[in-house]
C-alpha cells in the first residue's frame, strides 16, 4: 500500500490548505460584516463553513481508508483588506489555487491506481467548477457596483448565491 500512502500524505496536506481557505473566508465574511454588509457578511461565512467541510471530508475519507490523519499547522493568513473588491479578488484566486491542488490529488490517485482516491476526489473536481464560477459571478457584480454595494446585497438575496446543498457530497467526519 505505498502508493496509497503516497495520496493519504498529500491529502493532509490539502486538509491544511481547505482549513486556511475556511479562515480566509472569515476574514473576507469580517470585511464586510465591520462596513454592514451582511449578505456580502453571511455569504463568506457560508463559504467558510463549506471549506471547514470539504476537510471534514477529507478526514473522514481518511478515517475510512485507515490511513493516519494530522491535523496541521494552519498558517498566517491574509484577513485585512484594503477595500471592498480585493476579498471577492482573494476568493477568485484561492478558489482557482484550490482546483490546481485538487487536480494534482486527482492525478496522483490516477497515477498510483488508487481506484478509491480518485473516485473521492471525483466530487471535489466537480465542486471547484462550481466555486470558481461563482466567485467569477460575484467579482464580477461587485466589480459592477462597486459604488453602491447594496446592489450586490440584492443580487445575493435575489439569487441565494453559494446557498444549496449537494446530496452527492462525500460524508464529513464528525457529521455521522
Ligand atoms: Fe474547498
Ligand atoms: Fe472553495
Amino acid at each position: 500500500m505505498a502508493d496509497n500512502k503516497t495520496f493519504a500524505a498529500a491529502l493532509n496536506d490539502q486538509i491544511a490548505n481547505e482549513f486556511g481557505a475556511s479562515m480566509q473566508y472569515i476574514g473576507a465574511a469580517v470585511h464586510y460584516d465591520a462596513e454592514t454588509l451582511p449578505r456580502l457578511a453571511n455569504f463568506f461565512y457560508r463559504q467558510a463553513v463549506e471549506e471547514r467541510s470539504h476537510a471534514m471530508m477529507m478526514i473522514q475519507y481518511l478515517l475510512d481508508v485507515d490511513e493516519d490523519v494530522r491535523i496541521p499547522d494552519i498558517s498566517g493568513v491574509e484577513t485585512k483588506f484594503s477595500d471592498d473588491v480585493s476579498p471577492v479578488r482573494m476568493a477568485l484566486e484561492q478558489e482557482k489555487r484550490v482546483g490546481e491542488e485538487i487536480y494534482s490529488l486527482f492525478e496522483l490517485a490516477r497515477e498510483t491506481r488508487d481506484y478509491r482516491a480518485e473516485q473521492f476526489m471525483q466530487w471535489f473536481v466537480k465542486e471547484q467548477v462550481e466555486e470558481v464560477s461563482l466567485m467569477i459571478d460575484l467579482l464580477n457584480v461587485v466589480e459592477r457596483s462597486q459604488d453602491n454595494l447594496l446592489l450586490v446585497e440584492d443580487f445575493i438575496a435575489r439569487e441565494s448565491l453559494g446557498e444549496g446543498s449537494d446530496g452527492d457530497a462525500p460524508p464529513e467526519a464528525g457529521s455521522g
